[in-house]
């Protein structure tokens, strides 16, 4: 596996390779690899000949109260763990070699990337797709690849692919969850033994919805969320920033609960650590 650090390095192997007539995967990250991040590698290595993973701590897509600085990080692991899958390349820009100084441009959405995360997170979806089309137009891959636990960036992902003209094809690769149902994320590292415990109460408030809608044909979005939402308020150390059911490909909320739709939370554990997890309403 080739490690890199500049963008004129990666473009040099990407090149040899494309001439080689191999297809390209990219799986763009911010590092920390947990079993998600590996399943998305894993499905980059069965998609594609030649599979590149970008590992970069995106400064733009952090809030200034955010966790920028104490992101977690783990290069070693990291590149470890990528090799063992079969990646073929990680590219680990410093910041000045994606952001220029003095650059001027950014890729903001008008629909999709406000409400759900955007509310909590301005700016977040701006600093997300505008490192992602950089990402695109550095490695102009066959293929890439992003979990669903995002499904609003992946939504968005989706949405800038089309609306820029990239020909590449975006795969969503469905979460990866604890044996106990917690969705993977980096951010669990945050939490002690107790918070651990109590933050399953999102993942048992959106399957309690999704029980509810496809054992129990239960169609009323409202009364769904009321029920979720009282499930996730007895948490003590829990804030919910949102519960909402949306169109999957609107993100817009509906009322009654038909077609593909999606539950998609998000929570504050004692007011540090956000997670957010989802679920299709839809065998
Ligand atoms: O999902 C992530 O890890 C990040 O938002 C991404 C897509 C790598 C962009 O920095």
């Amino acid at each position: 596996m080739i490690i890199v650090t500049s963008v004129a390095e990666a473009r040099a192997a990407i090149s040899r390779w494309r001439g080689d007539g191999c297809s390209i995967g990219l799986v763009p990250t911010m590092g920390y690899f947990h079993d998600g991040h590996l399943e998305l590698m894993r499905a980059s290595v069965r998609q594609t000949d030649k599979t590149v993973v970008s590992l970069f701590v995106n400064p733009t897509q952090f809030g200034p109260e955010e966790d920028l600085e104490v992101y977690p990080r783990d290069l070693e692991g990291d590149c470890a763990k990528a090799s063992q899958v079969g990646v073929d390349l990680v590219f680990r820009p410093q910041p000045n070699e994606i952001y220029s100084p003095g650059h001027q441009t950014e890729v903001s959405l008008a629909g999709l990337a406000s409400g759900l995360c955007a509310d909590d997170r301005p700016g977040h979806f701006t600093g997300v797709a505008t490192v992602v089309a950089k990402l695109f137009n550095i490695v102009l891959p066959d293929f890439a690849f992003f979990g669903e636990k995002d499904f609003q960036q992946l939504r968005i992902i989706r949405q800038l692919t089309e609306d820029l003209n990239f020909s590449i094809g975006i795969v969503g690769v469905p979460i990866v969850r604890e044996a106990d149902g917690l969705a993977m994320s980096s951010r669990n590292y945050y939490l002690s033994e107790s918070e651990r415990s109590e933050v399953l109460v999102l993942y048992r408030a959106l399957h309690h919805i999704r029980h509810k809608v496809l054992e129990e044909q239960v169609a009323k979005a409202d009364e769904l969320i009321n029920q979720g939402a009282v499930m996730i308020k007895k948490c003590v150390s829990c804030t919910l920033e949102y519960l909402s059911i949306v169109d999957e490909k609107s993100l817009q909320a509906v009322s009654d609960i038909e077609g593909k739709c999606r539950v998609l939370g998000a929570i504050r554990v004692n007011q540090r650590i956000r997670l957010i997890d989802n679920m299709a309403l839809y065998r």
